[in-house]
C-alpha cells in the first residue's frame, strides 16, 4: 500500500522532534508506522538516558513491539486517559484532516488518537495535500460483509481492492481479524461527512478518515522540521 522505506532521514526528524513533547509522567498513545518508529525509539532513548517514566498505549502488534523493545512499559486504555497520542498519515490536508491506516492500523488509532487530551501528526512533505483523495482512503470491514460493502462503496463513487498481502498469500488480515478495503474516492469534498457516512454501512468496523482532534502536525526535512 505504501514505500515506508521513502523520505527516511524526513520520518526520523519528525519522529524525534515529537519525543521532544514527551514529559515525565505521561500516558502516551503509540502511533504505527515508519515515521511512528523514529517516535518510540526517541521515546525509549529518553527512559533510558533521561530516567523520565512514562507508559505506551500501542496501536497495533507493530507498535507493541517496537515499546518493548525499548522497555517502554504498556498499558491499556480500560486503565488509563491518554495525555499525547503520536501518530503518522499517509495524507493530511490544510484543516489537519488525515487518511490514514497505509498500515492497515487505522481503527485502533483512531480508537487511541480521538481518547487523546493531545494529538500531534508526524509526516514528511510528501503527505502534505491541500485536500485529501490522491491515496485511497482504508475501510476496515467484517470478512463476511466485504461483497456488500464494495457494492454501497461502488454506489458512492469509490474505485475498490480488497488490499491483499504481500508475503502471505490472500488479504490482508488486520489486527482485529478483518478485511481492508481501499477505496478511491475522485474527490473528498467534505472528509467529516464521508467519515461518518463510511462508518454507517452495515459491516464497516472502521474507516481511515480522521476528521477531527489533530492539535499539531510536526512535517519532518532532511534537515529538520517545521510544525502547522
Ligand atoms: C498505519 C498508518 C500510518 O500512520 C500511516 O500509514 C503512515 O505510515 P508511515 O509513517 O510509514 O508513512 O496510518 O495504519
Amino acid at each position: 500500500m505504501k514505500d515506508a522505506s521513502k523520505n527516511d532521514s524526513s520520518k526520523k526528524n519528525a519522529g524525534y522532534k515529537a519525543a521532544e513533547y514527551v514529559e515525565d509522567g505521561m500516558v502516551l498513545g503509540l502511533g504505527t508506522g515508519s515515521t511512528t518508529h523514529y517516535f518510540i525509539e526517541k521515546v525509549g532513548m529518553r527512559i533510558r538516558d533521561e530516567g523520565i517514566k512514562v507508559l505506551g498505549i500501542p496501536t497495533s502488534f507493530q507498535s507493541l513491539l517496537i515499546a518493548k523493545k525499548w522497555n517502554i512499559p504498556i498499558t491499556t486504555l480500560e486503565e488509563h486517559d491518554i495525555n499525547l497520542s503520536v501518530d503518522g498519515a499517509d495524507e493530511v490536508d490544510v484543516e489537519f484532516n488525515l487518511i490514514k491506516g497505509g498500515g492497515a492500523a487505522h481503527t485502533k488509532e483512531k480508537i487511541v488518537d480521538y481518547a487523546a487530551e493531545n494529538f500531534i501528526v508526524i509526516v514528511d512533505e510528501s503527505k502534505v495535500k491541500k485536500s485529501l483523495g490522491d491515496f485511497p482512503v482504508p475501510v476496515e470491514v467484517l470478512p463476511d460483509a466485504s461483497r456488500m460493502v464494495i457494492q454501497t462503496l461502488e454506489d458512492m463513487g469509490a474505485i475498490c481492492n480488497i488490499r491483499m498481502a504481500i508475503r502471505k498469500d490472500g488479504p490482508v488480515i488486520t489486527d482485529n481479524g478483518n478485511f481492508l478495503i481501499d477505496a478511491k474516492f475522485s474527490e473528498i469534498e467534505s472528509p467529516s461527512h464521508l467519515e461518518i457516512d463510511l462508518n454507517s454501512i452495515p459491516g464497516v468496523v472502521e474507516n481511515g478518515i480522521f476528521s477531527q482532534m489533530v492539535d499539531k502536525v510536526i512535517i519532518g526535512t532532511d534537515n529538520g522540521t517545521y510544525e502547522l
